[in-house]
């Protein structure tokens, strides 16, 4: 029978045959830290990563096949790498068919998509959707989305879109990849957040609801080493979009990929095609028997992502961030907190007994009077320049109270899950002064 994990088997028999190793790292397998030994290069029989033709060309088949993809690659440095080879992927696709050069995209993108347009000279037109509360969120509908893509003149590269997002919030991928479809453009979606959502009866992941790319950050939710990430294609996506994948990807990636991280890639196959679905089911059923269990705070959790626990704590009295000193206090460590959120992951790593834990450590959380303020939202701030223009024009740094006026010149000021607030080429207004207040951002980089 063919191995499931023939990367990590092949690396364990290599070194079990203490081989004098002439190559690349410089350790040499001797422990430092611990995993050395496991940490090779691109030797013989291992592979190369963006040339994939042997063990590598399997186990990414593998993951294909467990995610229901066309194709499916490894990246060892994050969904970010995913993201830049995206953005190039939506242009050169663009060049081909004849498409405007320009991504529609959610407002909440991670600061890696803008950067890699700005770089690649990709025209960005956001998409602010009706129902934003907040910076993290972008609920996009389908008929705002309709009417975003009838306004243009002819189609465009690609649809950009975040979920679900930092907050645990998903769109409706269905009815958004329709219109997509319906606008001959292709649908690539930041699924950092979402590898598990696969595992889902029925299944929830982007590759699933319509999306023709997406990027997960496999370390983000599964038991996967820091930087395992994916970048998926539809069964449906474009034959020529695909055989560009691995040149896109490594226009960017480091050609020194970490064994590690892809033997913990490797590896996550055989689990997710071991029990893990039923071990997810499980965990789902204690996370919302938390919530049932803790009445008070049961209306204040937010999101439609069954893995995230999001509470919106100021109705209770307190701000994200008090909650999570109130949780590190006694060993819980949060994912994120700011002013009005805090963010658990919960994953089927972790036991019923330490989501009781959980549990009973909220319930001593005493009610207080209720916070009222919200936070501010730039609404639509002005362009002024494209972000490629002002990423690349000299730049000088100033306190925020003395921005009033000026352009930004950084790619993003992004509240903390590296969101942007405003992007560079926009016009930083009153609002936008109390918002990088408000998030705790002293200065910014402004044009000269
Ligand atoms: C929505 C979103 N997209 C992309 C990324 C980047 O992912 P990675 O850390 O795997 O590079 C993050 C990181 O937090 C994220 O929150």
């Amino acid at each position: 029978m063919k191995s499931q994990i023939p990367l990590c088997d092949f690396v364990e028999q290599y070194a079990k045959s203490s081989p004098l190793r002439l190559h690349m790292p410089g350790h040499k397998g001797n422990p430092v830290l611990g995993p050395e030994a496991l940490d090779i290069t691109e030797i013989e029989g291992a592979d190369v990563l963006y040339s994939a033709q042997g063990i590598l060309l399997e186990s990414q088949a593998r993951a294909a096949e467990l995610f229901g993809a066309g194709r499916t690659f490894y990246s060892a440095e994050g969904s970010s790498l995913c993201i830049r080879a995206m953005v190039y992927l939506a242009l050169l696709y663009s060049k081909e068919t004849g498409r405007q050069p320009k991504i529609l995209a959610g407002r909440n993108a991670h600061k890696t998509f803008l950067t890699s347009a700005a770089l690649l000279d990709c025209k960005i037109q956001w998409l602010f959707p009706r129902n934003r509360e907040n910076l993290l969120s972008c609920p996009i509908t389908p008929e705002e989305l309709d009417t975003a893509l009838s306004e243009e003149s002819a189609p465009i590269a690609a649809v950009y879109l975040t979920s679900p997002d930092y907050l645990g919030n998903r769109v409706d991928l269905t009815g958004l990849s329709e219109i997509c479809k319906k606008h001959k453009t292709l649908l690539m979606v930041d699924n950092a957040h979402g590898a598990y959502l696969n595992f889902l009866s029925p299944s929830l992941h982007p590759m699933t609801l319509g999306a023709d790319l997406c990027c997960d950050s496999a370390h983000k939710t599964l038991p996967v080493l820091t930087g395992g990430a994916y970048l998926h294609f539809s069964t449906k996506a474009p034959a020529s979009l695909i055989s560009m994948a691995e040149s896109a990807l490594s226009v960017f990636a480091s050609t020194s990929p970490s064994y590690l991280i892809l033997q913990s890639l490797d590896y996550a196959n055989q689990i997710l095609a071991g029990n893990y679905r039923e071990r997810l089911a499980r965990c789902i059923t204690w996370t919302e028997a938390l919530k049932q269990q803790l009445p008070d705070l049961q209306p204040l959790f937010r999101g439609n992502e069954p893995l995230k626990l999001t509470l919106a704590p100021k109705e209770f009295g307190y701000t994200g961030r008090e909650v999570a000193d109130f949780l590190q206090k006694r060993g819980i460590i949060p994912e994120f907190s700011d002013p009005d959120f805090l963010v658990l992951m919960i994953s089927p790593e972790i036991s019923e007994q330490e989501i009781k834990r959980l549990q009973k450590t909220l319930a001593t959380l005493i009610p207080r009077k209720p916070i009222p303020n919200q936070p501010p939202l730039p609404l639509r701030p002005e362009t002024v320049c494209s972000p490629r223009e002002a990423l690349l024009s000299p730049q000088e740094e100033k306190n925020v109270q003395a921005c009033l006026g000026r352009i930004l010149g950084t790619p993003t000021v992004s509240c903390p899950p590296a969101v942007p607030i405003l992007v560079c080429g926009e016009r930083i207004d009153k609002t936008a002064i109390a918002c990088l207040e408000y998030y705790g951002i002293q200065t910014c980089r402004v044009l000269k």
